[in-house]
């Protein structure tokens, strides 16, 4: 008879979760996620965050406002060694302060394998990867910091 109870309890403490905590997010999951809402739902939302064209157009304008969004992404691996504002770590070299002509001609010296210090096989496989057009933007990114 123990035993009988104890999967009874069980069985009451389950109910208990889903009364609990299962069933009011089910009731819930048509409104809370974005504006996936209708009627005054979907009024409020756009009160607050403006329509999906709205919301695009401000992604544009922002990115717009950074010429160098683009090569961002790329930038953060290369930040990885060089450090966030180019300024070099340890046996990384500080990149901040060169032209972008400088930056351009060495990564293309890496891309064809070129030796330029004792490291330069790292630089082979980051520098491989790039585009010419990376490597102007990527020059004149760093020529800013
Ligand atoms: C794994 C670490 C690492 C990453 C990631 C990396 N580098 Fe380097 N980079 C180095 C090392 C080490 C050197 C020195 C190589 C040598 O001895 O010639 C170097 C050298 C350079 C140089 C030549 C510096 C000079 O003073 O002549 C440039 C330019 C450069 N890296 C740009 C980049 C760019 C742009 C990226 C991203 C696409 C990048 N690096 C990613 C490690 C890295």
């Amino acid at each position: 008879m123990k035993e009988l109870g104890m999967t009874l309890l069980g069985c009451f403490a389950i109910g208990l979760f889903f009364a609990m905590k299962v069933y009011p997010n089910l009731e819930y999951s048509g409104v809370g996620g974005g504006h996936s809402c209708t009627g005054e739902c979907y009024e409020e939302y756009v009160r607050v965050n403006g329509t999906s064209v709205d919301i695009l157009k401000a992604k544009q304008a922002l990115a717009a406002m950074d010429e160098f969004s683009a090569i961002k992404p790329l930038w953060a691996g290369c930040a990885a060694c060089h450090g966030q504002q180019g300024e070099g770590m340890a046996v990384f070299p500080k990149l901040a302060g060169q032209s972008a002509d400088y930056i351009v001609d060495r990564l293309n010296t890496y891309k064809n394998r070129g030796e330029v210090g004792p490291m330069s096989s790292t630089m082979w496989g980051q520098a491989g990867m790039l585009s010419s057009a990376d490597m102007e933007m990527l020059g004149k990114y760093i020529e800013t910091l």
